[in-house]
């Protein structure tokens, strides 16, 4: 998958599903599944962090995310999410970090925010590194809205979300994430963009979709918005795995002669 199939895909009105991963092991099940879009998401500073945000996530750490991921993966499209500071403070860091990204492996990068990013967007794709916008419920902006809330309703917040996402595609963004915003406004965005977008809590509409890996196996259950759906329930699975070891150990039939040297 390249950025060009990406483009592709919503001519051919294919649906891209992306998820989320962070270290080499789930990036290789991911691809074996057929997912051929992998973010590498600032979400790990809560699903692999334990943080309440994804704020403090910092450039060495999601390069160090990237590196698994991507030296891992041989076909899938890589996308490398910038954290919070690294894009915003000037064009120049936005430059240095973007390539960054790249030569850490991944084959395109995400930030967060619309018309005031646009400068930095068409800086970045100018150096030759494609840049995925994304929009409604950035986490970034998450003391801004006072909480994870659903973003771009009412006819102002609508029009301005819908003006966002032009001025994305015209600075050269290769895609747009909408996260949380309601369906109908995501459906009006998808139509108005030659650009595909991709939608995590923003309906059916969208030319793609997106899930935070750790969410859709159901590992992740400290938090779960209206927008996850849980495919599978891993951590029942790993907890009943872990009861099961532990009283084994303690009843001592955990080695059995199966286990053993002899
Ligand atoms: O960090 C992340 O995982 C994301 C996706 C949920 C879009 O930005
Ligand atoms: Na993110």
């Amino acid at each position: 998958m390249t950025v060009p199939d990406l483009q592709k895909c919503k001519r051919d009105r294919r649906k891209i599903a992306v998820v989320t991963a962070y270290d080499a092991l789930f990036a290789r099940i991911v691809e074996q599944a057929g997912i051929d879009v992998i973010l590498v998401g600032d979400s790990l500073g809560v699903v692999v962090q334990g943080k309440s945000n994804t704020l403090s996530v910092t450039m060495e750490e999601m390069l160090y995310h990237t590196k698994l991921v991507a030296g891992a993966a041989q076909r899938s499209l890589v996308i490398g999410d910038m954290p919070f500071l690294s894009y915003q403070v000037s064009q120049e860091e936005a430059l240095r970090n973007a390539g960054r990204f790249i030569q850490a492996g991944a084959h395109a990068v995400k930030l967060e925010g619309g018309a005031a990013v646009a400068d930095r967007v068409s800086a970045i794709v100018k150096i030759g590194v494609p840049v995925m916008g994304h929009l409604g419920m950035t986490p970034q902006s998450v003391h801004q809205y006072g909480g994870y809330k659903v973003q771009g309703k009412g006819k102002d917040r609508a029009q301005q979300l819908l003006e966002d996402a032009q001025a994305l595609e015209a600075s050269g963004a290769m895609g747009i994430v909408l996260e949380a915003i309601p369906a109908g406004l995501a459906k009006t965005v998808t139509e108005a963009l030659t650009i595909p977008t991709i939608g995590i809590g923003a309906g059916p509409h969208c030319d793609g979709q997106v899930l935070v890996l750790y969410d859709l196996l159901g590992l992740f259950d400290e938090f779960v918005p209206k927008f996850v759906k849980p495919y599978a329930h891993l951590k029942v699975d790993a907890l009943q795995a872990l009861r099961r070891y532990k009283e084994e150990v303690e009843q001592g039939t955990f080695p059995s002669d199966s286990e053993s040297y002899h």
